[in-house]
């Protein structure tokens, strides 16, 4: 079955099985995923049930998609992504994204667990990504173009949405949230960087580095989806302070900012039109 096929099929299934119409995705990353529980009307629609829709394996991705509203607009959060490590090539691992684009999404914010490689950050600190350099290895768009959601060759001059991004900005200032703005540079993993690999990165002008996000940007980009980036710094990059990296410390941050990012995401939807 070809691609667009498949994402075809999802998007009937999930067109029929509710009727909530979101304009606004929201893609949760490493432990933050319990924004989804804070939605009203929700309805769930485990990611195993629809079709072709790619499984999780990580911990602490549940693989939920909820639909539901908050803050007035109609979303829909894909609860547990799905990392390129994991093993799929990105145009699989982004078909949700598209599946949303089809389902009506014009929205997409996306959020991540994320190391600092700006030596200025702190872990627990909030950023909004402002641009990104695929340093992943591969692309999401390779092959077939998906004429239906855009050109073969979209323009990623203004990705990360400017206009957005001023909104976002200014209403975080105004809740009293310190945002972060920076370059989020996306690495395969599954391991964590090497130090090297940090310096390169930061002398490539990367400001947080991460296994995720890139691919679903560049996605909702081809898609004329408008997109938003949330960085969680969980921890410092890998070299930049005397002490190992964990999943365990990532979880554990990701936890600590908990309240301040669902303030942020809340201030998030409010600036989004619908
Ligand atoms: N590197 C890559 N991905 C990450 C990190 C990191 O330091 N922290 C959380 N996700």
């Amino acid at each position: 079955m070809d691609l667009q096929t498949k994402i075809n099929a999802a998007a009937q299934y999930l067109l029929d099985r509710v009727a909530l119409r979101p304009t606004v995705g929201l893609v949760l990353g490493s432990g933050l995923g319990d924004y989804a529980d804070t939605l009203e009307e929700a309805v769930r629609v485990p990611f195993g049930e629809i079709p072709n829709f790619p499984l999780p394996t990580v911990a602490g991705h549940s693989g939920m998609l909820v639909f539901g509203r908050k803050m007035g607009r109609t979303v829909v959060v894909l609860q547990g992504r799905i990392h390129y490590y994991e093993g799929l090539p990105q145009q699989e691992t982004t078909l949700p994204i598209r599946v949303l684009a089809a389902i009506g999404v014009k929205t997409l914010v996306l959020t991540n667990a994320c190391g600092g490689v700006n030596t200025a950050f702190h872990p627990g600190d909030l950023m909004l990504i402002s641009d990104h350099i695929n340093f992943s290895g591969s692309n999401p768009l390779i092959g077939p173009n998906l004429d239906q959601f855009g050109p073969r060759f979209p323009d990623c001059s203004d990705l990360y949405t400017r206009s957005l991004r001023k909104a976002v900005k200014e209403k975080a200032a105004s809740v009293g949230i310190d945002l972060q703005e920076g370059v989020y540079a996306m690495y395969s993993g599954p391991n964590y960087e090497t130090p090297a690999e940090i310096r390169m990165f930061r002398t490539l002008g990367a400001d947080a580095v991460g296994m995720s996000t890139v691919p679903e940007a560049l996605v909702a980009g081809h898609c004329a989806m408008q997109v938003l980036g949330i960085s969680c710094i969980t921890n410092m990059a890998a070299g930049v302070l005397p002490q190992k990296l964990s999943h365990a410390e990532v979880m554990e941050t990701a936890a600590r900012v908990h309240d301040t990012f669902h303030t942020l995401v809340d201030a998030v939807l409010t600036v989004i039109e619908e």
